[in-house]
Formats: structure tokens, sequence, C-alpha cells
């Protein structure tokens, strides 16, 4: 407040911007409040059409585990924190969020991923497992019960994406050697250190010949 009654604010108003941070915040607090969900816009750059999405919601629609899942997110939303915050499917875990311990880890297409580095509008039209997706109705998944067998899990916080990046693994080499199993489940961490179980699961699940 200045001697002539007036803050920051007012004063700056007074020069001539007519909208005061004040009116700026409250605006910002209105247009929060209120989802906007936006489809793309069509800008035309260097003479081609290009998609433009967001900055606010948009409609995105997922194909995991073989159903249908729609979903109002903001382009820059990735692929984990939509799992988890809008679809209730929880068993990716965020731990790092930096794609480095692959407590997140999903199959796209085929392919283990990190799901904290893809983005959920990146995902359509793309199939997606998340460990949800392993179990046949209420009977464990071979790779689910071999974990259990070989005591591959201590706090299970990386259980899952080790599950799914096994899954992967095993779906590319179903019969494979130590080094190929040490190469191919490098990218996830376990804290608790269960890796010689891990790896006892994936040989028990390789021996039985059956990935589900
Ligand atoms: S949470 Fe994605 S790699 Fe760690
Ligand atoms: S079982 Fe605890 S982090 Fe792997």
């Amino acid at each position: 407040m200045h001697h002539d009654g007036k803050n920051d604010d007012e004063k700056l108003n007074d020069q001539g911007t007519g909208f005061s941070r004040r009116d700026f915040l409250k605006v910002g607090g209105i247009s929060l409040s209120v989802p906007l969900v936006m489809g793309a816009r069509t800008v035309n750059v260097a003479g081609q059409d290009v998609k433009i999405y967001g900055p606010g919601k948009v409609h995105i629609s997922l194909d995991i585990n073989a159903k249908k899942y729609a979903a109002e997110v903001e382009p820059r939303v990735t692929l984990l924190d939509t799992l988890r915050n809008e679809l209730e499917l929880t068993g990716a875990k965020r731990v790092c969020d930096r794609a480095s311990c692959g407590a997140c880890t999903v199959i796209v297409d085929g392919k283990a991923v990190y799901s904290c580095t893809v983005l959920a509008i990146e995902a359509q039209n793309k199939k997606i497992t998340t460990v949800e997706g392993l179990m046949d109705g209420e009977k464990l998944h071979p790779l689910q019960q071999a974990f259990i067998d070989n005591d591959g899990q201590q706090c299970g916080f990386c259980t899952p994406g080790f599950v799914v990046a096994c899954k992967a693994f095993l779906d590319k080499h179903p019969h494979p050697t130590r080094a190929e199993l040490g190469t191919g489940l490098g990218g996830n961490l376990c804290r608790c250190g269960t890796y010689m179980g891990i790896r006892a699961a994936v040989m028990q699940v390789s021996k039985g010949g059956q990935n589900g």
C-alpha cells in the first residue's frame, strides 16, 4: 500500500494496462475450477496444416488390456499419471518419474516402456498392457505365480513394473540365457535387492514354456 492509498496492482492499472495482477489471478482462479475440454486446432506452418492440442484438457481414448478407456487430460500429462489418476489402474508405480527405475513399466505395442516418459495423448491407437491385464480372471499369470514361488519381491513396490518388464522380455526371448536376462531386465531397479528371485522366476517360466 502506498501513501496515495493505492497498492501496486492498482497503480499498474492506472498506467494503462486495464488489467491488474489481481484481476489476472481472479480469472486464473475461475479458469482452474472449470475444466476446459478442447479439440485439436489446425494451424498452417510453412504451407502445411499442423494439429495443435491444448493447453487445456483434450479427450483421449486408450486401448488398455483389450478394453477402451476414455479420459480428459491436458496434452502434457503422462500415460502413467493418466493410468493412476484418471483410470484407477494403479499397478504401474510412480517412483522416480524420470525414466530410471522401471516401476512404471507397461507394454505398448509389444515393447516395455516407462509410462512416466510417454504422453497419454501419444499412446492413443496403441495396444497397452498393464500389470492388471496379466491375470486370467482370478488366476495369476504364470510369471506372477513364479515371483511368489521364488521370493521375487520384498516391499513389492518395484514388482508390478518388473513383472511387466519380464513379460515383455519373455515374449521376445522365450528361452533366454543368463546373460540375455541380465541385459533384458537392466531397465528395472529393486531397492530391496530381489534380483536373484526375479531371475529365478523368469527362468522358471522359461523352462515351463508358458508366458501367458
Ligand atoms: S517411475 Fe518411470 S522409470 Fe521410474
Ligand atoms: S521389492 Fe522392494 S523395491 Fe523391489
